[in-house]
């Protein structure tokens, strides 16, 4: 039997693809996996444990002794470090703020791609984040890079924290997915970017379900 593909989505933040991710990866029956979640365990271990986050020494030896794993139960994705189900604390304002700050540091990014690595060995995997076909699976079969306009992409995180009861100003919001994407594209090491392969979505004007179906359509119609 043909292994099944690893599907890498990528692309900056907003752009739909923990939710596309998840559909897509329903639907074909393979395994969903959040890598931004992974920056945010790092990162939320090294807070909790008050590690300077400018200390790279510390936070890669950190990085080490910590055990990640994502667990799937129907649609949710729960996340546990070192036993702890970290799931919500991971998503805290302070979280994100910061984890660009550890995404940024070589070390850590070595270790996280060789546990993605052995998560998608046997392939079957719909891997999202935004280094996945470039560097974490660069061979990847299906590669996408899932992106939005700024100001959607801004839309849609204010109205998901304002189904959480959360009102924040969308100009805030706008102003902090600038500052994030910035940062995510001007690093040294395994910046975002698209890879040359990877098929190119434009959400802003698609529903969820209708991106889910393009990129399950590029996957069909090269298996079939
Ligand atoms: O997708 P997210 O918002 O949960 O990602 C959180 C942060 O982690 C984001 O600032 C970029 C970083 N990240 C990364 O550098 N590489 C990945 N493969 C995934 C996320």
């Amino acid at each position: 039997m043909r292994k099944k593909p690893v599907v890498a989505i990528d692309g900056p933040a907003g752009a739909g693809k923990s939710t596309i991710a998840k559909i897509v990866a329903r639907v074909l029956g393979y395994l969903y996996i959040d890598t931004g979640a992974m920056y945010r365990a790092i990162t939320w271990k090294a807070m909790v444990n008050k590690i300077d986050l400018r200390d790279e020494r510390k936070i890669v030896e950190m990085s080490k002794k910590t055990d990640i794993k994502l667990a799937q139960s129907d649609d949710k994705l729960k996340i546990f470090v070192d036993g702890k189900n970290v799931s919500e604390k991971i998503r805290s304002e302070n979280v994100t703020k910061n984890t660009n700050t550890i995404a940024a540091i070589q070390g850590v990014r070595k270790i996280l791609r060789d546990k993605q690595r052995l998560l998608g060995r046997n392939g079957g995997v719909v891997m999202e984040g935004r280094d996945i076909g470039t560097a974490v699976f660069p061979a990847a079969e299906k590669k996408f890079y899932l992106d939005a306009k700024p100001k959607e992409r801004a839309i849609r995180r204010w109205k998901e924290l304002k189904a959480k009861g959360k009102r924040v100003l969308l100009k805030k919001i706008a102003e902090a997915i600038r500052r994030r994407d910035y940062r995510d594209i001007h690093r040294g090491i395994s910046p975002l970017k698209k890879a040359k392969d990877a098929i190119v979505i434009d959400s802003t004007s698609l529903t969820q379900k209708l991106v889910a179906q393009k990129i399950l359509d590029r996957i069909m119609e090269s298996n079939g």
